[in-house]
C-alpha cells in the first residue's frame, strides 16, 4: 500500500480548473461568503478559455432587433434538436444578464458608436427563427473575448477571497457511499499531496479536444473531469459529437475565429468558388460549423482543395478594409502571419476543419448538478458533484454547438452553479469526511501509475491514440471505419497496462503529469468511438455516411456510457422536452421549436 504523507484542506466548494466556468462558478460561490477553493493545475490565465477569441452570445439587441426566443431557436436548431429544451431555454434568457453581470465585473468589451457593447454576426445565429436575416448576437472584446473575460473573472474572485490553489494537479474524486465528498491533488512544484474536503466540488476541467492529433485546443484540455467521473463509475454522455471548426490553420490547427467570417470573411474553393453558397444559399459562409466543416471536406474530397497537395481550404479577409482588420480581428492577423505566414490583408489565409469542442461530457441538469441518468429518463442528482462548461453536458449544445454559444454556457452555467450551490449548501453543517480507505484507494492509484514499469513511453501511446481518433472519429463516419475505429481503440487503452514512466519524483515530473492526462483522455477517447459506432444516423456534428439522414423517431436521445475497468458499456435517456415556462407565461412555443429539416 502507498504510504504518502497529505495535508487536509476544509472548504464549503472546491472547484476544479480555473476557465471561464471555473473561475465564474469560484466568483459566484465566493460572492456569497461560502469558503471556496480554486484548484487548477495552471496558473489561472493561462485556461483555455484564454484562447477564445470572436465572442459571447446574448441577445443584447445592440446592432438591430433580437430576441431570448430566437437566440433559443437557434440553439435548437443547431443542436439539431438533441439539446435539453429546459438548459437550452435557461441559457438563452439568462444570457444577457450574464453579459451585463460581466460588463460591470469590467471585462473590456469593443463598444459602439453609441458606447454600447459591440456584437458581430456568428453561424447560425438568425432572427425571426431562422426565417430572417443574420443577427448580430455575438459581443466581443476585440478577437480576444476569452482573455478578456478570463482576467476579469480571476480579477473579482481574488477581491471575493476565493483561495486559490494554483498548480495543483486533481488525481480522483473522494466518493462516500454515492457523495462526492471531496478531491485529492498532487503540487506540481513541491510534490506535496493535498486531500481536499468539501461539501461540494464543481468539475471545470474543459473539454478533451487532445485526444485528436490536429485540435484547436490547449495542450492542456485532456478531459480531466470526464477521466476521474468515469472512474467513480459515474457516466459520460453524449461523446460522439466532437466539433470541427471549419478554420484551423492547415497545419498548425491554431484557431482562426468564426468573427473572420462574421466580419465579411469567405471560404474559396481551388476554382476560386465561393462554395458556401451552393451549399447553404441563405446564411452561406455564416451556416452553423458542423455544415461548414462538412462542405469543406467535400469540396477537398471532390478534387477542389487548395494547395500543392489540394487538402486544403483558403479563407479570405484581403477584401476588407486594413482598419477594420487591425480593429476587430488583431489576433488573428497575428497568428495567420506566425502560423501561416500570411499577410492577411494581401492573401487568403490557408485553413482546415479542425477539433474544437467536445459538445459531450459529465452529465447535468441546468444548476451543474452531476446525474446519475437512470433508463427510466428519472435522473438522481449525485450529492457533493456539480460539472460546467465544457467538462459537463447540460446538454445545450446536443449534437453540435454554435460559435459563441461557449462562452456563454460557461458563464450563464458557471453563475447557475453558485445560485444552486448558495441555496443547497447547509454552511452550519459540518465538511464531510472521506474515510482513510477512500483516501489510500486513490493514493494507490497514484502510486500504481507514478511506478508503472511496462515498455511503452507515455508519448508514444498518446499519439497511437490521437492518431487513431484522427482518422476514425472525423468529420464524415461509416460503419467500417467507425467499427475499425472501436477494435482499435481498445487496443490501444489496453496499452496502458504498458506504460513506463521513468522519472518517479515528485516534483515537476512532466512525465508522471502526462501519464496521468492519458489515463483522462482514455476514456474520453474510447467513449467517443464506441458511442459513434451505436449512432445509426446522421445528426449535427455525427456525420454518418452509411446513415445520411436524422432519424428523430429512433435516435433522438442521449448515449450514455459507463466503464468498469477499461471496459465501456452504452445506454440511452431520453431527451427533456419540456420547458421551463410555458407559451402563456411568456416563455417558449413548442411549435416553433420542433424538429424539422435542418437548412441554412
Ligand atoms: O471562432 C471562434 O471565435 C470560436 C468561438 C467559439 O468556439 O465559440
Amino acid at each position: 500500500m502507498a504510504a504518502y504523507e497529505y495535508e487536509t484542506h476544509d472548504y464549503d466548494v472546491v472547484v476544479v480548473g480555473a476557465g471561464g466556468a471555473g473561475l465564474r462558478a469560484t466568483l459566484g460561490m465566493a460572492e456569497q461568503g461560502l469558503r471556496t477553493a480554486c484548484v487548477t493545475k495552471v496558473f489561472p490565465t493561462r485556461s483555455h478559455t484564454v484562447a477564445a477569441q470572436g465572442g459571447i452570445a446574448a441577445s443584447l439587441s445592440n446592432m438591430g432587433p433580437d430576441h431570448w426566443q430566437w437566440h433559443l431557436y437557434d440553439t435548437v436548431k443547431g443542436s439539431d434538436w438533441l439539446g435539453d429544451t429546459d438548459a437550452m431555454e435557461y441559457l438563452a434568457r439568462e444570457a444577457p444578464k450574464a453579459v451585463y453581470e460581466l460588463e460591470h465585473y469590467g471585462v473590456p468589451f469593443s463598444r459602439t458608436e453609441q458606447g454600447k457593447i459591440y456584437q458581430r454576426p456568428f453561424g447560425g445565429h438568425t432572427t425571426e427563427f431562422g426565417e430572417g436575416p443574420p443577427v448580430q448576437r455575438t459581443c466581443a472584446a476585440a478577437d480576444r473575448t476569452g482573455h478578456a473575460i478570463l482576467h476579469t473573472l480571476y480579477g473579482q474572485s481574488l477581491k471575493n477571497n476565493a483561495e486559490f490553489y494554483i498548480e495543483y494537479f486533481a488525481i480522483d474524486l473522494l466518493m462516500e457511499d454515492g457523495a462526492c465528498v471531496g478531491v485529492v491533488c498532487w503540487k506540481l512544484d513541491d510534490g506535496s499531496i493535498h486531500v481536499f474536503r468539501s461539501k461540494m466540488v464543481v468539475l471545470a476541467t474543459g473539454g478533451y479536444g487532445r485526444a485528436y492529433f490536429s485540435a484547436t485546443s490547449a495542450h492542456t484540455c485532456t478531459g480531466d473531469g470526464g477521466g476521474m467521473v468515469a472512474r467513480a463509475g459515474l457516466p459520460l454522455q453524449d461523446m460522439e459529437f466532437v466539433q470541427f471548426h471549419p478554420t484551423g490553420i492547415y497545419g498548425s490547427g491554431c484557431l482562426i475565429t468564426e468573427g473572420a467570417r462574421g466580419e465579411g470573411g469567405y471560404l474559396t474553393n481551388s476554382d476560386g468558388e465561393r462554395f458556401m453558397e451552393r451549399y447553404a444559399p441563405t446564411y452561406k459562409d455564416l451556416a452553423s460549423r458542423d455544415v461548414v466543416s462538412r462542405c469543406m471536406t467535400m469540396e477537398i474530397r471532390a478534387g477542389r482543395g487548395v494547395g500543392e497537395q489540394g487538402d486544403h481550404i483558403h479563407l479570405h479577409l484581403n477584401h476588407l478594409p486594413p482598419e477594420t482588420l487591425a480593429e476587430r480581428l488583431p489576433g488573428i492577423s497575428e497568428s495567420a502571419r506566425i502560423f501561416a505566414g500570411v499577410d492577411l490583408t494581401k492573401e487568403p489565409i490557408p485553413v482546415l476543419p479542425t477539433v474544437h469542442y467536445n459538445m459531450g461530457g459529465i452529465p447535468t441538469n441546468y444548476w451543474g448538478e452531476v446525474l446519475k441518468p437512470t433508463k427510466s429518463n428519472e435522473d438522481a442528482v449525485v450529492p457533493g458533484l456539480m460539472a460546467v462548461g465544457e467538462a459537463g453536458c447540460a446538454s445545450v449544445h446536443g449534437a453540435n454547438r454554435l460559435g459563441s454559444n461557449s462562452l456563454i454556457d460557461l458563464v450563464v452555467f458557471g453563475r447557475a452553479a453558485a445560485i444552486r450551490a448558495g441555496k443547497i449548501l447547509d454552511r452550519n453543517s459540518a465538511i464531510p469526511q472521506a474515510s482513510k480507505m477512500t483516501i489510500d484507494q486513490v493514493l494507490d492509484r497514484f502510486d500504481n501509475v507514478r511506478y508503472a514499469a511496462g515498455q511503452m513511453p507515455t508519448a508514444e501511446l498518446r499519439l497511437e491514440m490521437q492518431k487513431t481518433m484522427q482518422a476514425d472519429a472525423a468529420v464524415f463516419r461509416t460503419d467500417k471505419t467507425l467499427a475499425e475505429g472501436v477494435d482499435k481503440m481498445n487496443g490501444v487503452a489496453g496499452k496502458l497496462d504498458d506504460l513506463q514512466v521513468i522519472d518517479r519524483s515528485l516534483v515537476w515530473n512532466s512525465d508522471l503529469m502526462e501519464t496521468l492526462e492519458l489515463y483522462n483522455l482514455m476514456p474520453n477517447a474510447v467513449a467517443t468511438i464506441t458511442a459513434a459506432e451505436a449512432r445509426k444516423e446522421s445528426r449535427g456534428a455525427h456525420a454518418h455516411e452509411d446513415y445520411p439522414d436524422r432519424d428523430d423517431e429512433n435516435w433522438r436521445k442521449h448515449s450514455l456510457i459507463w466503464f468498469k475497468g477499461s471496459k465501456a458499456s452504452l445506454g440511452f435517456r431520453g431527451v427533456h422536452l419540456d420547458p421551463l415556462t410555458s407559451h402563456n407565461e411568456g416563455g417558449i412555443d413548442l411549435k416553433k421549436i420542433a424538429p424539422k429539416a435542418r437548412v441554412y
